[in-house]
């Protein structure tokens, strides 16, 4: 039986490092949705039409290097207000959340628009400020050097145009459960998540 978990929040609250421990701990597959943004948004940087590249969309493209920076992220946040292209990526996200053996999707309208219907869904957010702290230690970490005041400046753009788009907009479905990870470390975070996710099983 499929069983799928939609975890959904903003930029940097957690998301990902929550979903992979979830996926680990239930032996479920994981996808980062995001990903298939940020593919869509570097293909527009390259100059290909975003509705086009995202038709075209394969999961080679996923592993290109270039994914996980800033100007990826800007970029994906751009192509994902056109409806055209987040309809172009339903099918692949809704097949890979029915996999008998069970899926993790997050992203921003898992639990809302790509899989309504799924068993558990997690909303995971955290303030801003500590998003911002988390993000520019991750790329600090990698090697850029980007300020503290420019991450918060890109997760605040990120957030509004996240919220704001009339197609599948960034909010919590009615039945997610919500955890802050503000004044959470991570497992604490994933503990959370875990428990949360045992009570629909
Ligand atoms: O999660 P991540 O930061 O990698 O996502 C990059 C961008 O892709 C987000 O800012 C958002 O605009 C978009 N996105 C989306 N729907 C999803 C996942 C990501 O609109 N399910």
């Amino acid at each position: 039986m499929p069983f799928t978990i939609a975890i959904d929040g903003p930029a940097a609250a957690g998301k990902g490092t929550i979903s992979r421990a979830v996926a680990a701990h239930f032996g479920f597959a994981h996808l980062d949705t995001g990903l298939l943004y940020r593919a869509v948004g570097v293909r527009m940087l390259d100059g290909i039409d975003p509705v086009e590249a995202a038709r075209a969309l394969t999961p080679r493209d996923l592993e290109r290097g270039d994914l996980r920076g800033a100007a990826a992220a800007q970029a994906a946040s751009k192509v994902a207000t056109i409806p055209e292209v987040r309809e172009a990526l339903l099918d692949f996200q809704r097949a890979f959340a029915q996999r008998a053996g069970g899926a993790v999707l997050d992203g921003r309208d898992i639990g809302t628009v790509i899989c309504p219907e799924a068993e558990a869904k997690l909303f995971v957010t955290a303030s801003a400020e500590v998003r911002a702290h988390r993000r520019h230690a991750e790329l600090r970490a990698s090697g850029s050097d980007m300020t503290y005041a420019q991450v918060l400046e890109d997760v605040r753009q990120r957030d509004a145009r996240d919220r704001d788009r009339s197609t599948a907009p960034l909010k919590p479905a009615e039945d997610a459960v919500l955890i802050d990870t503000s004044h959470l470390d991570i497992d604490a975070a994933v503990a959370a998540a875990i428990a949360a996710i045992e009570a629909r099983r």
